[in-house]
This record gives C-alpha cells, structure tokens and sequence, in this order.
C-alpha cells in the first residue's frame, strides 16, 4: 500500500524539498503551509495535496490531518518540520517574542504529535519526525531562546519514543546543521538583535558570522530531505539522525570533547 506523509512548513526550504522527495519516492504527500493559496508548483505534483496548517491555529491541524485521512484513506508519518529562529541576546528580546519562539517550535509540534497519536494509535503503528537542530545539542551565542526551544524538542522527543514504542510508533529526530534555506532571512526574527548598544559590536560579529556560516558551509535542503525520507523508511528504533556534513562532523565531537575544551573553541570562532 502507497504510504502517505503530513509535512508542517511546506512552503520553503527543507519542508518544500522533503515534499518532493517523498513524491518522487512514490509516497501520497500532504504539503501543508500557512497559505496554500499562494502554492503553485506543489499543487502539479501527482499524489500531493497543499494543505492550510498554522502549527499555532490547533484547529488548522485538525481540520488538515481530518482532510489528509479523507483524501488518502491513512497517515503514516508525519514530518515536524515548521519554525523560525529567533536571533539576538537575551536581554534585549521581549516576553511576546519569547512566546511566539515557544509557540511556533515547541509548542505547535507538541500539537500536530497530540493530534496524530489517536490515529496512529488505531492504526496500530505511524512514524513521527521532528526537525530539531545541531542546535539542539550544542549552542551558538545570540541563539539562546531557538537553541531552548530544539533543546525541548530533542528531550520531548527522547522521552515520548520510550512511551510510544508498544504502540509500535516511532519517534525520530533529524538534526540539520546549517541549511542553505530562507531559514537566516525571512524565517529568522531579528527584530530586538540591534536594540541595546551595549551589545552591538557583539551581535554585528554574531549576525556575520552566522550568515557566512550558512552561505559558505550549508547544505542543500535536497541533502536533508533525503535524511528525512530515510528515516521514515527505516523500520529500526534509531532516534537521531544527524542530516548535512557538518552535521556529521559537529554532533560527535559535542559529544566526546569535554566542555572545557569545546566551549572556548567555540566562543573563538564565532566573536573571534
Ligand atoms: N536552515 C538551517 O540552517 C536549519 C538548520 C537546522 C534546523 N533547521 C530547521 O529546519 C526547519 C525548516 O527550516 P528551513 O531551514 O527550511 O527554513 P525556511 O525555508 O524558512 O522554512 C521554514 C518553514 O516554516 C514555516 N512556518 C513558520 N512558522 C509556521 C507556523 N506557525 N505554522 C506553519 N508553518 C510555519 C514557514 O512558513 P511560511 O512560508 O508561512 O513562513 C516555512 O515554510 C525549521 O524547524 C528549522 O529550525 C534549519
């Protein structure tokens, strides 16, 4: 039987490629976004349909799961992928823009993982996919509240796989490092980075850095929409994968190198 994926955040980057992968691998594809009317070559594809999903609206998530089971009669992955970064230091960020990080990254994924499980739950077995972040293991300054927010990810997701696994639910996290997407433009807040002078040189060598950083290192979205399309295909238990080369080299060295040694290189090469 055709599978079928739901995928959050369809409209650019990494959610747009792993639409177009699952297709080209024979899978019936659900390509939600916030404004579907907007879509143009998506909607050409054979076997995918553009759905309305706001991951903060629950009611655009019910309604879209609702549509997907009717058009295609099952679900059996879903993809979390929708989210933006919030970029700038601490001090200077407001309680709106806090909650709106929160409300987006954490707390929409936690809504599209509530709403699928009865279904999953039914059919007996399903696959969800949360996009985290190399970020979500290790930090970069002027990153702290998207790093918090994957941060959750990564331990709500950790957790929720013990639990669903006599469900024979899998839970699988892909972790990207830098991504060549609209993801550090459009998709970054960085409204309240510039507003405190005190922290102006250091948010200038931060905001280049970090550009550089995607433009020069990062990978295609193709690179991690395969990564995806390969974890909801593999029938094992494995929980994380690392997606990009970055990704690959940067995730074991977090690992094995102690903090006294890995905090000061970073620090380093990003304020210099
Ligand atoms: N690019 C990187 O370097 C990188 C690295 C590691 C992890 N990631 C993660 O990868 C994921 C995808 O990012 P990307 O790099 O592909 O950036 P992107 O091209 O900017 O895509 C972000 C997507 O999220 C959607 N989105 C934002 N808020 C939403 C909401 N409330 N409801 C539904 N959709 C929403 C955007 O939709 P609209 O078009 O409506 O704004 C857009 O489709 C994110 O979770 C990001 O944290 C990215």
């Amino acid at each position: 039987m055709k599978k079928t994926v739901l995928i959050t955040g369809s409209s650019s980057g990494i959610g747009r490629a792993s639409v177009k992968y699952f297709q080209k691998k024979g899978w019936n594809v659900v390509a939600t976004m916030r404004k579907p009317e907007q879509e143009k070559e998506l909607t050409l594809l054979e076997n995918v349909i553009c759905l309305e999903l706001d991951v903060t609206r629950p009611e655009t998530i019910q309604k879209s799961i609702g549509q997907a089971i009717e058009r295609f009669g099952h679900i059996d992955a879903v993809v979390n992928n929708a989210g933006y970064g919030l970029f700038g230091p601490f001090e200077s960020t407001t309680r709106e823009q806090v909650e709106r990080q929160f409300n987006t990254n954490v707390f929409g994924v936690m809504e599209v993982v509530r709403q699928i499980l009865p279904h999953f739950r039914e059919k007996k077995e399903g696959t969800i996919i949360n996009i985290t972040s190399v970020g979500g293991r290790m930090t970069f300054p002027l990153f702290s509240l998207y790093h918090a927010s994957k941060f959750a990810i990564e331990g709500f997701s950790e957790s929720i796989h013990y639990e669903l696994l006599p469900f024979n639910i899998r839970v699988k996290i892909v972790e990207p490092g830098a991504v060549r997407t609209e993801f550090m433009d459009r998709s970054s807040d960085r409204a309240g980075a510039l507003a405190m002078d005190a922290y102006r040189s250091y948010v200038e060598k931060g905001t280049a850095y970090m550009d550089h950083a995607v433009q020069t290192e990062g990978s295609d979205p193709e690179v991690i929409a395969r990564t995806i399309v390969k974890a909801a295909s593999d029938a094992s238990s494995r929980l994380r994968y690392a997606a990009g080369r970055d990704a690959s080299i940067l995730l074991p060295l977090r690992k094995f190198i102690p903090d006294s040694v890995f905090l000061p290189i970073v620090r380093k090469r990003v304020m210099g």
